[in-house]
Formats: structure tokens, C-alpha cells, sequence
């Protein structure tokens, strides 16, 4: 087997993320300490805590965190859900078990490059389906038709989007799982920002809910904001592709940490208002980032996300985004994620625009540090 390519994004953060002063550009929301989880425990998962035995657990997951995960969909039980290390885990297991050579898949784009990367390593073919920057980052229905193959077996989105923060209207969301469902496609929806849209009105349903063979992925790390759990799950109606996908894992992790598991039940417990708190820190984070970008219209263009807590902006320098961002965090320590990072094999995606992140605390300060190099630097 050919070695995967650098995971490009991955290797800047390694380089970078734990390096440079002010993080600008994170796609997780702010964490929580493990007291300030604790504090949101009830007596009887608090005291499983003290007397958690650090045996392994199951790999599907143990029973009561499926349990709490199950209860977040409508109509699905603990069979439904297949418990991960991350969501990471789970696109990797997901292309694995269901992609073979004979497949096409279709992937949107731009995207975490995970699911573009695996899906090409696994399917014979695989077609990018484009998020159209002028149409508010929305995907076109009649080009994906256009994309379709008899042999297409698996379609996978990503809303609310990473890079672009673009949810689908729900007439579009609607019209691709009615196809997928038409044609008995595999919906591989990435979940993970769901719970973040500005306007919760605009929140999807999930795929696992709507479509027998949706694939709702989803993790504790981004609007739970506890990445440093490692927990993400995919939740299907279709128990033998999950079967399949269980049987990769004994590969991979073989069964996740078991604090973990007793520290996602709880949150997940608690999770109305964790979310509440993530969603209440990115609407004022915008308030914050959208008054910087005013500041600077001759550097940025910037139309805030429909969700999530990244967006993906333009920079209208004539030095290019790859530089600029390169002079950021080298000079004053604020790390962006310039477009070369999200650049796809499977369409071409715009060269001048950088993530920009909105979900921790503290951005007044990243947002000084460049406020002050943008100063420094004009002429
Ligand atoms: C859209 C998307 N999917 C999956 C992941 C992987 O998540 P995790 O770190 O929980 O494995 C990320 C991480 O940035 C992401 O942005």
C-alpha cells in the first residue's frame, strides 16, 4: 500500500498550534476544565468518576454513553451508535468499510481533508462537489446529479462547513437525501459543528435520522468543545455498515479511554447548555471579529459564517494570503490557516482566502496582536 499523502493542515498545526501565541484560527470551542465538567455531574456519574475502574471498554462504545448519544437523534437507540477516538476515527473506518475500487464517491469542497483523502484511497473514483463562494458556500443540486454514476455509493458533506462555516439551506439538505435515499446511497454526513448555527432555525436534520443509510458523524470536540476527550461516534440506522466499520477499529484504537467515555455521558448529559455557552461565545466572538474586518476592508473581505466557528476569509493583499499569513505568525504570533492548506485534488479552491476561528475565549488579544502588525506594516 502506497503511503497516505502529508495531511497538510495536521502538519502546519503540529508546527505551529502549540507554538504560536495567539491561536486565530482553532476549530474547536472554548474547553472546559475536568472540574468544570465534574461540576455539571450528577451525585451518581460523580461518584462513578471516583471508582471508575481503568479496565477496557467496549468497542462499540460502553452502554450509557451510547445511551446519551442515541438519545441526542430522534429515533435511534444504543445499537444505532458506534463510539469512536475522535471523528477523526471515524471518517478513516467509514471510507475503509465502505468504499472498495469498484465505488465512486462524491465529496464536497472544499473540506477537512480527511474525508477527501480516505475517500480517494478507498473508492476507484471520487468527484468533488463544489460549495460555490457566491452562492454562500451552498452546494448545486443539479451538478450533483450531474456527478452521479451508477456505481456512485457514497455522498459526504460536511455543515456546518469547515473551512467555510456555510450550513445548506434546508431545501438542499432535503433534495440530497432524498437522492441519496432515491438511489440507496450512502449519506456520510460530518456533523461535528451541528448546534453552532447563527440562526437555529437553519440547524439540519441529522442524516442518520432521515435517510436509512445515513452516516451521521459527530464528536465531542468541536461545539461541545472537548477535544481533548477523543470521543466522536457514528450514529447510522444501517447496523451492518457499522458492523463493518467496528471491525476496522480493532485495527485502529480498539476501544476508546474509559475516562473519556464516563467524561463524554456527562457532558453529553449537560449538553443543552454547554452548547448554549459555546453558541453565546462565538456570537459575541463575531461581534468582535466582524468590527476588526470593518476596520481593515482595503486587507479583508468577510460575510460571517451561517454556523460553526470557523469562517473562511478573503484577503485582498497583493503579497497573497500564503504570505501574509506566513508574516502573522512569525512576527506577531497569530496563527491562521492560509488557503494552500484546503487546496483539493478533486476541483480547484480559491488561493487567497485563510480559516479564521471564533469559538474560544480571549480572541481580544489575537485580534490586538494583529491589529497592531497590520498598523505596523502599512505603508
Ligand atoms: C469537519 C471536521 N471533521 C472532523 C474533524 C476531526 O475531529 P477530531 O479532532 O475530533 O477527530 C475535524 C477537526 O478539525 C473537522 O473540522
Amino acid at each position: 500500500m502506497t503511503p497516505l499523502p502529508e495531511f497538510r493542515l495536521e502538519t502546519y498545526f503540529t508546527r505551529w498550534e502549540f507554538q504560536a501565541r495567539h491561536h486565530m484560527t482553532a476549530s474547536d470551542a472554548q474547553a472546559l476544565s475536568l472540574q468544570q465538567l465534574l461540576a455539571l455531574a450528577d451525585d451518581a456519574d460523580r461518584e462513578r468518576w471516583q471508582q471508575l475502574v481503568l479496565s477496557y471498554v467496549e468497542t462499540w462504545g460502553s452502554l450509557p454513553l451510547r445511551q446519551a448519544i442515541a438519545a441526542t437523534y430522534e429515533g435511534l437507540e444504543a445499537a444505532d451508535i458506534l463510539v469512536f477516538a475522535g471523528a477523526e476515527e471515524g471518517i478513516y473506518c467509514t471510507m475503509a468499510a465502505l468504499l472498495g475500487p469498484d465505488d465512486h464517491a462524491i465529496v464536497s469542497v472544499p473540506n477537512y481533508q480527511s474525508m477527501e483523502t480516505l475517500a480517494l484511497r478507498n473508492a476507484g473514483a471520487v468527484t468533488g462537489l463544489a460549495l460555490h463562494a457566491q452562492n454562500r458556500w451552498q452546494p448545486d443540486l443539479d451538478e450533483l446529479r450531474r456527478a452521479l454514476r451508477p456505481n456512485t455509493r457514497l455522498i459526504a458533506v460536511n455543515f456546518p462547513n469547515n473551512p467555510t462555516g456555510a450550513v445548506a439551506d434546508t431545501e438542499t439538505f432535503a433534495g440530497l437525501v432524498q437522492l441519496c435515499a432515491e438511489r440507496d446511497i450512502y449519506l456520510f454526513s460530518d456533523e461535528v459543528y451541528r448546534g453552532l448555527e447563527r440562526d437555529p432555525a437553519r440547524r439540519l436534520p441529522q442524516a442518520a435520522e432521515c435517510h436509512a443509510r445515513g452516516l451521521s458523524l459527530n464528536v465531542m470536540s468541536k461545539a461541545y468543545g472537548l477535544p481533548g476527550l477523543r470521543i466522536g461516534w457514528i450514529a447510522s440506522r444501517d447496523r451492518a455498515a457499522l458492523q463493518r466499520m467496528e471491525r476496522i477499529k480493532h485495527y485502529l484504537s480498539i476501544c476508546n479511554a474509559g475516562p473519556s467515555e464516563l467524561l463524554a455521558t456527562i457532558a453529553l448529559k449537560a449538553g443543552a447548555s454547554i452548547i448554549a455557552r459555546n453558541r453565546e461565545l462565538c456570537r459575541a466572538n463575531l461581534v468582535q471579529l466582524g468590527a476588526f474586518f470593518a476596520e481593515f476592508p482595503e486587507h479583508y473581505d468577510w460575510q460571517e459564517p451561517d454556523g460553526g466557528c470557523v469562517g473562511f476569509a478573503r484577503y485582498r493583499g497583493a503579497d497573497g494570503v500564503e504570505e501574509h499569513c506566513r508574516q502573522l505568525v512569525e512576527q506577531a504570533g497569530v496563527l491562521l490557516l492560509p488557503a494552500s492548506l484546503f487546496a483539493s485534488e478533486l476541483l480547484p479552491v480559491a488561493t487567497d482566502r485563510f480559516r479564521v476561528g471564533f469559538g474560544r475565549q480571549g480572541i481580544a488579544q489575537g485580534l490586538a496582536a494583529w491589529r497592531d502588525f497590520l498598523r505596523a506594516t502599512a505603508t
